[in-house]
């Protein structure tokens, strides 16, 4: 029999890029064969996200391109797998263009059910039923075997490799639809963790990123013994081979902060860089989002994280025009990311999640113009943040791990073929181009800079 063709999109956070790599890596093994041509597959996987109602328009919108797709080949099998499978399930499948819906806990099963659906022509659903019911030890292993057996290089970065070190979200900030989509928080455990990064090392692995939604809260306990992120993190350490170590993403919390911070401090290959979102700078505002901080204890974890990782970079997530927020509100806000000096910060308008407790009980009061304008205005106060602090690596030479050619053609300033424009980042997670041989792709070089924009620092390779 030749091997059936799938394809597959991916929508959403760093989490479904994996649980994306992990399922193509299981097609892989079960005999089919990629494509990145929609018109040429046999099936069309979708991996959806469900974080704001724009990211659900774009994979309606993507259903309905699909859906020509199929007029002209009905045979084609349609699977929507991720967050918005588990968030909408059968409503989905009364779409015809749908034959499968799958969610995030599901995706073991993807190989067996997409066979199924391409020889028996029925629809499936697969998600859970009562997803903030405690996995049992047996879904938990599945997944864990899953992860460990497929996770492997990123494709589109070699030398890198992403290991979810927890499932799930606990944390229930109140617009937020992640813990219903994808479960009750679950800790990895370590060695099946530190196994995991071991066998990317040998494959070639140079950087891992940890990952989780609270990624500070990793717990792992095992009779007397309990692990932290900060153990995990002197464990990876140890893994030769591997040279940076990052992990994303920190919910502003006391709890093993400091740990975590000395082990940044002492760990050379622990990459000091902090995405630690705040999300709003009004007290008021961080209350209402069940946020459990206040913005000066927030701002003084800032100040912790530089006095004990000098050079530290941060960078942070901010929803403006959340329900009941006003100028004043407002305003704090941008106090604060003055006051915070992010690297970069990333700014989204406030989108009700059905089924959130913001959704619930509060009434989207904020003008959609006025969200606009907040977005837009605290854009411009982080931007010329992160202009001045570009500014300050003019003339350095910095450790660069290369990801490839630079995507941006109005960038490009390539001195042909042999001498492209490429793209890495720092340590510290600033993006830095500079022309270079693509066969650099997965290495270190250093490189010295020459010219800064906000977000991009330009180099020329150096010695
Ligand atoms: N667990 C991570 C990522 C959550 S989703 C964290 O806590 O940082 C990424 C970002 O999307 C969040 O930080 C938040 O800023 C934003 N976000 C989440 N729900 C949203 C909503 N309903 N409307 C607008 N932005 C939202
Ligand atoms: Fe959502 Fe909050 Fe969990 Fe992040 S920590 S995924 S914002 S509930
Ligand atoms: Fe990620 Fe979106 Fe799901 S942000 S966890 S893909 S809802």
């Amino acid at each position: 029999m030749t091997s059936k063709i799938v394809h597959i999109k991916t929508f959403g956070c760093q989490m479904n890029k994996l649980d994306s790599a992990l399922v193509t890596a299981s097609l892989e093994k079960a005999g089919f064969r990629l494509t990145d041509t929609v018109k040429e597959a046999d099936a069309v996987l979708i991996n959806t996200c469900s974080v704001r109602e724009h990211a659900e328009q774009r994979v309606l919108s993507h259903l309905g391109h699909l859906k020509h797709i199929k007029k002209q080949k009905p045979n084609v099998v349609v699977a929507v797998i991720g967050c918005m499978a588990q968030r909408l399930g059968p409503e989905l499948l009364d779409d015809n263009t749908v034959d499968i819906v799958c969610g995030p806990a599901q995706i073991p099963q993807i190989p067996q059910i997409v066979t199924s659906a391409l020889n028996e022509k029925h629809k499936l659903l697969s998600i859970k039923d009562s997803i903030r019911q405690k996995p049992d030890d047996q879904e938990n292993l599945a997944l864990d075997e899953f992860e460990s057996t497929f996770d492997r290089a990123e494709q589109n970065l070699p030398g890198q490799a992403f290991v979810r070190v927890m499932r799930g979200c606990d944390s229930f900030c109140a617009y937020c639809v992640v813990p219903y989509v994808r479960g009750p928080e679950v800790s990895r455990p370590p060695a099946a963790i530190i196994d995991q990064v071991k066998r990317l090392a040998d494959e070639g692995v140079k950087q891992v990123t940890l990952l989780g939604q609270a990624v500070n809260k990793y717990k792992y306990a095992a009779g007397q013994k309990s692990s932290c992120l900060a153990d995990l993190l002197y464990l990876a350490s140890e893994v030769d081979g591997i040279d940076w170590i990052k992990f994303v993403t920190n919910y502003p919390s006391e709890q093993f902060y400091d740990e975590i911070l000395k082990a940044m401090a002492d760990l050379p290959k622990v990459c000091p860089y902090l995405h630690i979102p705040a999300q709003s700078g009004s007290d008021k505002i961080l209350r209402a989002m069940n946020r459990h901080y206040t913005a000066a204890q927030y701002l003084e974890m800032l100040d912790k994280a530089r006095s004990i990782v000098p050079g530290i970079a941060l960078s942070g997530d901010f929803i403006v025009g959340y329900p009941g927020e006003t100028e004043e509100d407002f305003h704090v806000t941008v106090d604060l990311v003055k006051k915070a000096r992010y690297k970069n910060a990333f700014i989204f308008k406030y989108s009700p999640r059905p089924g959130t407790k913001a959704d619930k009980n509060l009434t989207d009061t904020v003008p959609h113009q006025i969200k606009r304008k907040r977005n837009t205005e605290l854009l411009a106060v982080q931007e010329k943040i992160s202009a001045e602090l570009a500014q300050t690596f003019l003339g350095q030479t910095v450790k660069v791990l290369v990801e490839g050619l630079s995507k941006k053609p109005h960038l490009n300033s390539a001195e042909g073929r042999d001498n492209p424009q490429l793209v890495g980042r720092t340590a510290t997670d600033w993006i830095v181009v500079f022309n270079g041989p693509p066969s650099l792709a997965g290495r270190f070089v250093n490189a010295k800079i020459t010219k800064t924009a906000p977000l991009t620092l330009f180099a020329d390779p150096a010695p």
